[in-house]
């Protein structure tokens, strides 16, 4: 792994655990959702999308959401992204945020780096040569710098994946909010990008909220796994992961807290189907 150019990475510190900072004063929490209710539409056709949702998470700290499709995920997602407002309740996100969804949504007339750079320029960063040379060492800290003057439709999903985490970096990002990333690629690439993710969260201390269906790669990744309720969206239980890493997707221990985890959001699924 290259070490990455203080201006750029600076903001990510790897400070995960430290509830306190040095002088003994509390750390502020990157993410903070207090009693967020979110509802679309009007009358009838009113949908509680989020009811009362209560979430803080932790500077450095890998939080996963699982729940149903249709429990409000996206939404609390493009909330705390700024993209949308709470119907109720407030929150409070203390850094500068990045989004990836399942498509990368590169430019497809630009090239990998050239997206990359992109995202520079609009960060503020005005040398050309100065952007080209950060664009490459982001690129390759997600092993891609190969692969800088290559179009979007001449990568496979996974690279494009990973030219969407170099360019989060280049916006600075110290919280990454990631709605099912990795949900249209195959199991192997998935279970790459997993390891990937995973080092570069260890070496740099960023902190991420990521939003999936799939309860084995929330427990694959998290130090935290949240369940949300179908509709409204609640948090039903939180499940803390001690598993040491680097871990495995096919682990006994992964498979068996994923088991447990599965077993709650069966019984939320079914009781949400007996209210229909
Ligand atoms: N812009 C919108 N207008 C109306 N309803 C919406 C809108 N966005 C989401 N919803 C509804 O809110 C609920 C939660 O949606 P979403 O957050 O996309 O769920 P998830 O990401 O967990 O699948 C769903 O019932 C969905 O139909
Ligand atoms: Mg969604």
């Amino acid at each position: 792994m290259k070490t990455l150019p203080s201006p750029v990475l600076g903001a990510l510190k790897p400070e995960y655990g430290s509830e306190r900072a040095q002088n003994g004063e509390p750390v502020a929490p990157a993410v903070s959702v207090r009693g967020v209710t979110k509802a679309y539409g009007q009358g009838e056709r009113r949908v509680v999308a989020l009811d009362g949702l209560q979430l803080d998470v932790a500077r450095g700290e890998f939080v996963c959401v699982v729940g149903a499709s249709g429990c409000g995920k996206t939404t609390m997602l493009n909330l705390v992204a700024g993209l949308d407002t709470p119907s109720a309740g407030g929150m409070s996100v203390d850094g500068r945020v990045a989004l990836m969804f399942q498509e990368a949504a590169l430019l497809p007339w630009r090239t990998a780096g050239g997206n990359v750079e992109l995202a520079l320029r609009m960060r503020g960063v005005r040398s050309r040569a100065e952007r080209k040379r950060v664009a490459l060492d982001l690129l390759g800290a997600v092993h891609l710098d190969e692969f800088a003057s290559r179009q979007p439709h001449q990568l496979s999903g996974g690279m494009r994946q990973r030219v969407a985490l170099a360019r989060a970096f280049a916006q600075d990002a110290d919280i990454l909010l990631m709605d099912e990333p990795f949900g249209a690629l195959d199991a192997m690439t998935r279970d790459l990008l997993h390891h990937e993710l995973e080092q570069l969260w260890l070496d740099r201390g960023f902190t991420v909220v990521f939003v999936t269906h799939n309860v084995r790669e929330a427990v694959r990744l998290a130090d935290r796994v949240v369940l949300l309720s179908s509709r409204p969206g609640r948090i039903v239980e939180t499940f803390d992961v001690a598993l040491p890493r680097p871990r495995r997707i096919e682990s006994p221990e992964v498979s068996s807290l994923a088991g447990h985890v599965t077993d709650r959001l069966r019984e939320e699924v079914r009781r949400h189907a007996g209210d229909a």
